[in-house]
């Protein structure tokens, strides 16, 4: 029995993975964590016999506290990290949103504990220091984001050196193929319409702008060491083929599976072993043809800035990261247009240059400048 505990169980992620859970004899959840919805926490946990949960949001966690008397109710940040690290636990799912993923990242890994990664901007920010304290303490990292699933498929099998280059598969979100004139006045809920996936509100909004792309760039560069212009990234509508590597012998293999988040939650809990999940087989035939076009950059500038602050490295990702949190933050809010959003990310990239990364405490404090300066720009544009 494989015991887990689940950060972001209530969100999309994670109340899949709960879905997961429940069909698997193999899998027993211990801990279950939030930002601040403690009544949906406390329902999971009542109904998966878990009795230690946290909420980052000392208030709700105090709520909780009051109304369920049938466990431990830790509060805060660092609640979410006693809830890792003070348990007993043989791998931790973080699906949490945003950098605030990035404290259960560090505490999995330097407890030795083995990590399923739905959160990649654990990565984008502290990639270099995340994949260091995992080789240190021996703990493995097993993605959950669909195309880094699928690579990890692909990949494993292979011999160093084999590999010559790998690639991204992008939706193209509900915009796909506007130009930018067309996007100017396009509304919060059409940018949360996406065509293939259902998934929570910011991942959402960074597949309309392609930052959820650049953000896989990165997270696929530290997970699998690959170099950035070997990384290509190739527009599919229909999300079928989630990956593709190219080999030194000019064999191309493909990950191929309809859009459904159950499949690489099921892999990433449950390797190295396989188990079923019920879904119906891939039907090429009704599928009958898969396209393919390259992504317009021009447009989705995000795909963009992503790739240069990859380049950069440093401090650049962690502040295009937090950069993005207060700007998608702000356009769900009706407080910044869509275009607005890269355009306030390349003013706080412009502003704030890369700077060496030695310690995380370099990451915290890039991530609150970033914040910052990001708010300030945001008022300046929705003024
Ligand atoms: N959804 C997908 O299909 C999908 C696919 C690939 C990768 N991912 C990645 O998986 C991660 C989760 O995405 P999601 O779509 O599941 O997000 P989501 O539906 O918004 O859920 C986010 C979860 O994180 C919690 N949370 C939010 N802010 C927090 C904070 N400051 N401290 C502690 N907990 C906090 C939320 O708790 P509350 O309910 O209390 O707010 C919720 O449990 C993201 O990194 C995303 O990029 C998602």
């Amino acid at each position: 029995m494989r015991r887990i505990v689940i950060v972001g169980s209530t969100g999309s992620i994670g109340t899949q993975a709960l879905a997961v859970v429940e069909h698997s004899p193999d899998l027993e959840v211990v801990g279950l964590a939030a930002g601040s919805s403690w009544e949906p926490l406390v329902e999971q946990a009542a109904r998966h016999g878990v009795t230690r949960i946290a909420l980052a949001d000392g208030d709700a966690a105090a709520q909780a506290a009051e109304s369920w008397t049938a466990g431990d109710v830790l509060g805060g940040a660092e609640g979410l990290v006693e809830l890792i690290t003070g348990g007993d636990c043989d791998l931790v799912l973080n699906a949490l949103v945003g950098s605030a993923g990035l404290g259960p990242t560090i505490a999995t890994l330097g407890e030795g504990i083995d990590l399923a990664l739905a959160n990649k901007e654990s990565l984008v920010v502290g990639g270099e220091l995340v994949m260091a304290l995992a080789a240190a303490t021996g703990a493995r990292i097993i993605p959950v984001d669909s195309e880094h699933s699928a690579l990890h498929q692909l990949i494993s099998s292979e011999r160093p050196g084999a590999v010559d280059r790998i690639v991204l598969t992008a939706s193209g979100g509900p915009f796909r193929g506007r130009t930018a004139a067309e996007l100017r006045d396009v509304t919060r809920e059409q940018a949360l319409s996406h065509p293939t996936w259902e998934m929570g509100g910011k991942i959402t909004i960074d597949s309309a702008t392609l930052m959820n792309k650049g953000l896989e760039l990165i997270e696929a560069h530290h997970l699998f060491g690959t170099g950035y212009d070997a990384i290509e990234v190739v527009v599919h509508p229909q999300s079928i083929i989630h990956a593709v590597v190219h080999l030194n012998d000019g064999a191309s293999l493909a990950h191929m599976g309809y859009p459904d988040m159950r499949v690489p939650i099921s892999y990433a809990l449950h390797h190295p072993e396989r188990v079923d999940v019920p879904l119906r087989a891939l039907d090429l035939v009704e599928l009958g043809a898969l396209t393919f076009e390259a992504p317009d950059t021009d447009t989705f500038a995000c795909l963009r800035l992503a790739r240069d602050a990859a380049r950069a490295g440093g401090t650049a990702p962690c502040v295009l990261n937090a950069s993005n949190e207060i700007a998608v933050h702000a356009f769900l809010e009706g407080g910044l247009g869509f275009l607005d959003i890269a355009r306030v990310i390349e003013r706080a990239l412009e502003e704030l240059p890369a700077r060496p990364v030695r310690h995380f405490s370099d990451l915290y404090e890039a991530d609150a400048e970033a914040r910052d300066l990001t708010r300030r720009l945001t008022e300046g544009v929705s003024a």
